[in-house]
């Protein structure tokens, strides 16, 4: 699905204090599955993910998504590929929070408002919250029930690639195991990045990719 080549990100280009946050990175991901990306602080990993998400525009290299060159592509281009290809769940849930939980996911369908909501709803309870949470502003909700809520956000539109940046750091040891359990549920057909500091929630990836420095280590 997606095949790097000779992927550099320098931040700081024109200051004495040239960053390499990647180094030459060649990566093949497959369709599906669950991988994980793990590596130490500044090593490279949100860089890298949000490059392969058009968040950000590498210095050098190429990235192909389904046979597509990505790397420059125009600015609705990237919007569609955001708003349409690619869910995105980071540590902070980033909710609306004078939104319910289900608006908040809601606001974030392509389809029709009705379509929307029943597909909100079942995203919600998939995700293990009630019917009287759906109502319920982010202040009134504990944190793990805002981060499940930020997945179905990220799910909405059926993501073909769900990019997911510590998703569990702000999360108990429970919460944690349920929002990978979902993730690695949704992994049995779409492609599922996840980067962590905890190898423990990465037990069921069918992959790990470690980042040392920028660099790719297997
Ligand atoms: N916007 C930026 N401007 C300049 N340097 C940056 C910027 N973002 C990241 N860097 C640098 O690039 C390198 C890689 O950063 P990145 O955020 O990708 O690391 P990370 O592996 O995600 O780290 P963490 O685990 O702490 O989130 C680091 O040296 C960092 O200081
Ligand atoms: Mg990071």
């Amino acid at each position: 699905m997606f095949h790097t080549r000779d992927l550099s990100m320098i931040y700081d280009m024109n200051t004495d204090s040239k960053t390499y946050a990647l180094k030459g990175v060649d990566l093949d991901l497959p369709d599906k599955g669950l991988i994980g990306i793990i590596g130490p602080s500044g090593s490279g990993k949100s860089t890298l993910m949000y490059c392969l998400s058009t968040l950000k525009v590498p210095t050098e290299g190429s990235i192909v998504y389904n046979d597509t060159e990505i790397t420059n592509v125009t600015s609705s281009e990237r919007e569609r590929l955001r708003r349409r290809e690619f869910g995105f769940v980071f540590q902070k849930h980033y909710l609306v929070p004078y939104m319910s939980a289900i608006d908040n996911v809601k606001v974030a369908a392509a389809g029709s408002g009705s379509e929307a909501d029943s597909k909100a709803r079942k995203l919600l309870e998939e995700l293990g919250l009630s019917e009287k949470e759906f109502s319920k502003k982010p202040a009134k909700l504990s944190g793990g029930q805002c981060q499940r809520v930020a997945i179905a956000r990220a799910m909405i539109n059926d993501p073909k690639v769900v990019f997911a940046d510590e998703p569990t750091a702000s999360l108990d040891h429970e919460n944690a195991f349920k929002v990978m359990e979902m993730l690695k549920g949704y992994s049995g057909e779409r492609l599922v990045l996840v980067i962590t500091h905890d190898k423990s929630i990465l037990k069921d990836a069918d992959s790990i990719i470690e980042i040392w420095d920028g660099e790719i280590s297997r």
